[in-house]
């Protein structure tokens, strides 16, 4: 985004710390925005944890971009409820006259059917099995029934440098020199780059737009293609050997509780989320973004990501 497009806004950024936030506050710096940088790491210029309750002296700013949240799908349910809603509510209490867009995720589609091009109206859904798109899918009404005017983000899968979730686990994932993933290989996934996804928020940021849009990079791709491209572009000799969800379900459990056993950190090779959610077809349409909002997403790619 240029600066010469862009009028000179004052923006807030929550998880400016994090991988999607430090994006967004990067990009909007870089075309001419005056930005503040919320997060409780060093980093942040102002220390806030969101669960604490609103700020009681919040800056005066034009836009907030709700980039923090916990994004895991292995963390403890009630933590996740705490960063993603109750959060969110205390973020929505310090910026009330502020422009405000929220990220939220592809997760809050139907976890249990395939995502075959969805428009946005097919989500928030009943019932979800996983505490991260069920938290997040309260996020998102909690943000529309109190900011009508908001803007709500539906990005898929995002990569790029600063990735803390997606390209780590795909190459920790890698043993003995084979990948194990899920389904056939042949089941589209929809990717966003953290450059296409932080151009949203700023399109977001403007205003003129409301409601919520999927956010993916211009076309999805095969999931067999996208994980040899980003084992290629990393210079990882690895083969890829896809199993059915059938046979990677059990293991995904046993996993879960051999890591909760061992009460190692992080997250274990394979999740019963991301079995589910990769044994199926994952893309999104994204006209509505393309036409209300004026986005102009990159195609998929891989390039520098030996350097993430
Ligand atoms: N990565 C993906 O593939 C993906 C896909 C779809 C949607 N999203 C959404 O994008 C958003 C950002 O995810 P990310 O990938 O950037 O995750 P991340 O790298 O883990 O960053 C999370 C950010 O949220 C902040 N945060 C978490 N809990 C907080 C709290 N209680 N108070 C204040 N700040 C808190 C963190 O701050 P500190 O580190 O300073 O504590 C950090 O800046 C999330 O809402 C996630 O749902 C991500």
């Amino acid at each position: 985004m240029s600066k010469e497009g862009a009028a000179a806004t004052r923006l807030a950024v929550t998880g400016a710390t994090g991988f999607v936030g430090g994006a967004v506050r990067r990009a909007a710096e870089d075309a001419g925005w005056s930005v503040l940088g919320l997060g409780r790491r060093a980093g942040a210029d102002r220390r806030w944890d969101i669960t604490d309750g609103p700020l009681t002296d919040p800056p005066d700013v034009d836009a907030v971009v709700h980039c923090a949240g916990s994004a895991s799908d292995t963390a403890d349910r009630r933590a996740q409820w705490a960063a993603n809603v109750e959060g969110t509510a205390n973020v929505l209490a310090s910026f009330p006259g502020a422009r405000f867009v929220h990220v939220s995720t592809a997760s809050v589609y139907d976890p249990l059917r395939p995502t075959a091009l969805a428009d946005e109206d097919r989500a928030p859904v009943a019932r979800y099995p996983d505490a991260y798109g069920a938290s997040k899918a309260a996020a998102e009404r909690l943000v529309r029934a109190r900011r009508p005017d908001a803007v709500v983000l539906r990005p898929h899968a995002v990569y790029g440098p600063g990735d803390t979730t997606l390209l780590p686990r795909v190459l920790a994932a890698v043993r003995g020199g084979t990948l194990v993933a899920v389904g056939d290989g042949t089941q589209r996934i929809s990717l966003t780059s953290v450059d296409n996804l932080a151009q949203a928020c700023l399109l977001a940021a403007r205003g003129g737009a409301t409601g919520v849009f999927n956010i993916t990079d211009d076309a999805p791709v095969p999931l067999a293609d996208a994980l040899a491209a980003v084992l290629a572009a990393r210079g990882v000799a690895a083969r890829v050997r896809f199993v059915p969800l059938a046979v990677a379900f059990p293991l995904a459990c046993a996993a879960e509780l051999a890591h909760r056993w061992r009460g190692a950190g992080g997250a274990p090779r394979l999740t019963r989320y991301a079995a589910r959610h990769l044994a199926r077809e994952r893309t999104l349409d994204i006209t509505r973004a393309r036409t209300e909002l004026g986005y102009r997403p990159s195609p998929t790619s891989f390039a520098g990501a030996a350097t993430w």
